[in-house]
Parts: C-alpha cells; sequence; structure tokens
C-alpha cells in the first residue's frame, strides 16, 4: 500500500512530535556522505540519522566503538551539504560522552559547530543521564537510544535480542520514561520484543523509532547500505532488502573490466 507522503518543508524536531500525534509514522535511514544524503533526501526520508555505523559500513571496522568524533564530523558535514529537508541526527562516537557531562557538552557542541548537525544521539539510560542533562541544557536536542546499543557490545557479549527477561524490560520502559522527562525528543529502540516496543510507544509522547523493534512504533530506521543491498552478509531477520545493489555493482563492475579488456570501452561516439 502506497501512503501518502504528507508535504513538510524542513522536518524538526518539532515535526516529529507533531507527526506522532497526527498518527504519522517516521521514516528515518543512515547515510554518512554527501551523495547518498542528496538521494535519501530527495526521495523524501524524514531523519537521516549519520550512524556511529560508519564505522562498520564506511571504514569496515568489526564494531562501532572505533570511529572518532573527527570522523563523524567529517561524515556529518558531507550529509549536511547534500540535505535541504531532512533533520539530520548525528551520533555522539563510543567514548565522547560517557566519562562525564562536561565532556558529553563538549562532544555535542563540536558536533553541532563543525557539521551542522541538527541533532546529537547517544546510547544508554540513567547511567548517561547527567551528560544528556547538560547537552539538552545547552540547547541540543537529543534522541536517546535503548535496547540493543552496539557501543556496549562487548559488555552484551552477542547482538541478540535485548529486554526478553522481565527485569531487563522493566529497566528498558523506566529508562525510556526518563529520557521523554529530561526531554529528549524522540528515542531509538534497536533490537526488543515487538510487544514491549508497542508499549513504550503506547506509554510515550515522545516518538519512538524502531529497528527490529516491531511495527508497533512510531517510525522505523535502517542502514541505508543494507536496505539497498550493498551489503550481503549481514541478514538479520528485521532487515528487508529493497534492492540487490551487491550483485548488481558486482555485475556491472566485471562488464566494465571486460569491456575495458576486450577494447569495447570507450566506443567511437565515447571519445573526443
Ligand atoms: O549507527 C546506527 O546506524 C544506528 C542505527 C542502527 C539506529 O544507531
Amino acid at each position: 500500500m502506497s501512503v501518502a507522503k504528507k508535504e513538510y518543508k524542513r522536518i524538526t524536531v518539532k515535526t516529529l512530535v507533531d507527526m506522532k500525534s497526527n498518527g504519522e509514522k517516521i521514516s528515518m535511514l543512515t547515510a554518512y556522505d554527501y551523495t547518498m544524503a542528496k538521494i535519501v533526501d530527495g526521495a523524501g526520508i524524514d531523519v537521516i540519522l549519520v550512524g556511529d555505523s560508519a564505522s562498520n559500513v564506511m571504514a569496515g571496522h568489526e564494531t562501532t566503538l572505533p570511529i572518532t568524533l573527527d570522523q563523524m564530523i567529517y561524515h556529518a558535514s558531507s550529509v549536511i551539504r547534500a540535505v535541504d529537508r531532512a533533520l539530520v541526527v548525528v551520533d555522539l562516537p563510543f567514548g565522547t560522552y560517557q566519562s562525564d557531562p562536561k565532556e558529553a557538552l563538549r562532544s555535542a557542541i563540536r558536533i553541532m559547530k563543525e557539521s551542522g548537525g541538527h541533532a546529537v544521539k547517544l546510547e544508554g539510560g540513567r547511567e548517561v543521564k547527567d551528560s544528556i542533562k547538560r547537552i539538552l541544557n545547552a540547547g541540543i536536542p537529543v534522541m536517546g537510544h535503548l535496547g540493543l546499543t552496539p557501543q556496549s557490545i562487548y559488555k552484551f557479549g552477542t547482538y541478540t535480542v535485548r529486554a526478553k527477561e522481565e527485569q531487563e524490560a522493566k529497566e528498558l520502559v523506566e529508562n525510556a520514561k526518563m529520557l521523554e522527562r529530561i526531554g529528549c525528543f524522540a528515542i531509538v529502540l534497536e533490537k526488543i520484543p515487538a510487544e514491549l516496543a508497542r508499549e513504550v510507544a503506547s506509554q510515550l509522547t515522545i516518538p519512538i523509532i524502531g529497528i527490529g523493534a516491531g511495527n508497533g512504533v512510531d517510525g522505523q530506521v535502517l542502514v541505508l547500505h543494507d536496505m539497498i543491498g550493498m551489503t550481503h552478509e549481514f541478514n538479520p531477520r528485521f532487515l528487508r532488502r529493497y534492492m540487490n545493489l551487491y550483485e548488481d555493482m558486482t555485475t556491472a563492475i566485471s562488464q566494465y573490466v571486460d569491456d575495458v579488456k576486450a577494447v569495447e570501452f570507450p566506443n567511437d561516439k565515447e571519445q573526443y
């Protein structure tokens, strides 16, 4: 079913809260560079996340931990140059906000000043509450991130579904309520049971954006390179691939190699 997209000139944090109260679902994808961000924004996405998944997708690291603040600022400023409409949220990378609130604020200010991003996202609940408050007090919008938080992968040990047990589910609900109370404008819930995500979305007035959290939430986010099938080794159940660019690009590039070798490219019309 195709749903009419409402015409918003520019998406702000307030637009997202209005979308939730009007029952309009929020679409969000990652982007890390100018060319991709131009396509994603032009296609009508509501939120672009300059995710620290750039560490995996762009740099080939096994986890999100190695990416630096300077690298995130580089990616975010490339995205910002492409975007006319979407809200651009930038991840605070691992190690730039956990040690103390002042450092967290300094990191968030660098992102806002040097990249031109519109908001920051960071992972965690009550353990990062003071850092979030400090950033919010400076007028910087914050998106929370609960459930599977990839920056804590070495604590969890695996990327399996979180909050299946009652105690962890209870803590997640408490943390989500706390994030709303202190002023976060939205929360990402990653890889948790759909029923739990639905319950959180129904209890909170701020938008809940899910990834692997079912369809009872207020919006969905995916990693762009996964949803267009540029990556092909990552196959979680929640991922829908809308294209198979890995295969298409491999075919195209291999055809180009053959054409160059056979002096089929360039032809007479493709030269001066
Ligand atoms: O970094 C990222 O891409 C993310 C999404 C998975 C939500 O945080």
